[in-house]
Parts: structure tokens; C-alpha cells; sequence
């Protein structure tokens, strides 16, 4: 009997290639058919392994679920960034690869992530999701966020609403 080994843990300079490939294909998966295709081609190019090698080496929070020797997601998060929502943290994104959704990791990815910030005094957070991005606003209202923003964010031609999800503890 083999045993597959489940773990999070901070993402590392060598890990850098494999979230890129990670970050592509979950991305293409999740925001086909909803970012204009040109808009999403550039976004995912521009994330390669330098970008991530970049972020990991100046100390970006990057924690990785790992199934056996490969990454299965990611998440990245920190301060929050929008300066008028009075949330402490933020998680910047959040995202598994398609084979591995649905079986809990993203909800262990995410409490992960919810400590981390705590530990580091950020009691309070928020996430960013596209308002088409249905999958995703279920798993945030399942994981008991409230919403409390909306906003639009434009990709080319098109504009598409957003929504903020918070947690307060
Ligand atoms: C959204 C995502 C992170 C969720 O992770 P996941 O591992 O699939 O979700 P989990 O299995 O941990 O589910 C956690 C909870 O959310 C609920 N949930 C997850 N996906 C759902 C969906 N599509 N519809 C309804 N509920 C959903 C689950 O039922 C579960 O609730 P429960 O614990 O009360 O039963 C993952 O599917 C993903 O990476 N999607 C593509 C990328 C993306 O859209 N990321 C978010 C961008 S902001």
C-alpha cells in the first residue's frame, strides 16, 4: 500500500516553475468563455516562472497544497489592498488545479491562509471574485463570507462586475 503525503506549505524559489504551470492551468480553466481570450492569453504570460520566482524571493505570502510530489493549488494573500474597505488581510487569489477541486482543498487552503494573517495580527479579510465566476462566490458564501463591495474591473472591451467577500474573525 502507497501512501500519498497532503500538506500545505510555504512555496519556495524551486517551486517557481510548477505554480506557473499550476497558475496557467487553473486560470484557463476557470476564466474561459469569461475573460475575453487575448485579455486572459496576457495575464497568464506575463505570471511565468520569473514572476513567481520574483514573488517568492521578495517574500510574498504563497502557500502551496501539495498532493503527493505535485502542486495541486495555491493561494497568495497579504495586506489588504483596497485602502477604503476597513479589512486588515487579503487574499489576493486563490486557485486549484481542476483534477483537484471539490474534495476540500480549497476550503484547507483557505483557513490556511485565514490563520497565517491572523497569526500576523489580520483579524479581519477580504477577497476579490468576478460576479460570473459562480463556482467561486458559492465557495465563499459556504465558507461563511459576507459581501460587502461590489466593484467592476475591465479586461479589454469588456468590463465585468465584482464582489468582495469578508470575514471579520
Ligand atoms: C473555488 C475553489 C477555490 C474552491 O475549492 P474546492 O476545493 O473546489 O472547494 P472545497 O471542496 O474546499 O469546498 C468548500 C465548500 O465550498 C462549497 N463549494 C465549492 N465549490 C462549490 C460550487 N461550485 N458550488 C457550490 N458550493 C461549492 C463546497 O460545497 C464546500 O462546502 P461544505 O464544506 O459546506 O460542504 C476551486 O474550485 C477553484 O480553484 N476554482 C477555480 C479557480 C477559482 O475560481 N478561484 C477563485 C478565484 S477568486
Amino acid at each position: 500500500m502507497s501512501t500519498i503525503l497532503i500538506e500545505t506549505r510555504p512555496a519556495r524559489p524551486d517551486d517557481a516553475v510548477s505554480l506557473a504551470e499550476t497558475h496557467d492551468e487553473a486560470w484557463r480553466t476557470a476564466y474561459q468563455g469569461l475573460i475575453p481570450g487575448p485579455e486572459l492569453e496576457k495575464l497568464i504570460t506575463r505570471r511565468g516562472p520569473s514572476w513567481w520566482d520574483t514573488a517568492i524571493r521578495r517574500g510574498s505570502r504563497i502557500s502551496l497544497l501539495i498532493f503527493g510530489d505535485e502542486i495541486a493549488g495555491y493561494a497568495n494573500y497579504g495586506r489588504n489592498r483596497a485602502k477604503s474597505l476597513p479589512y486588515a488581510g487579503e487574499v489576493y487569489e486563490l486557485y486549484l488545479k481542476p483534477e483537484y477541486q471539490g474534495l476540500g482543498f480549497g476550503r484547507r487552503l483557505f483557513s490556511n491562509a485565514k490563520r497565517d494573517l491572523a497569526q500576523s495580527g489580520q483579524t479581519s479579510m477580504v477577497v476579490w471574485v468576478l460576479s460570473d465566476n459562480e463556482p467561486a462566490v458559492a465557495f465563499y458564501r459556504a465558507l461563511g463570507g459576507r459581501t460587502i463591495a461590489r466593484s467592476t474591473e475591465r479586461f479589454g472591451q469588456k468590463v465585468l462586475d465584482k464582489l468582495a467577500f469578508a470575514w471579520t474573525r
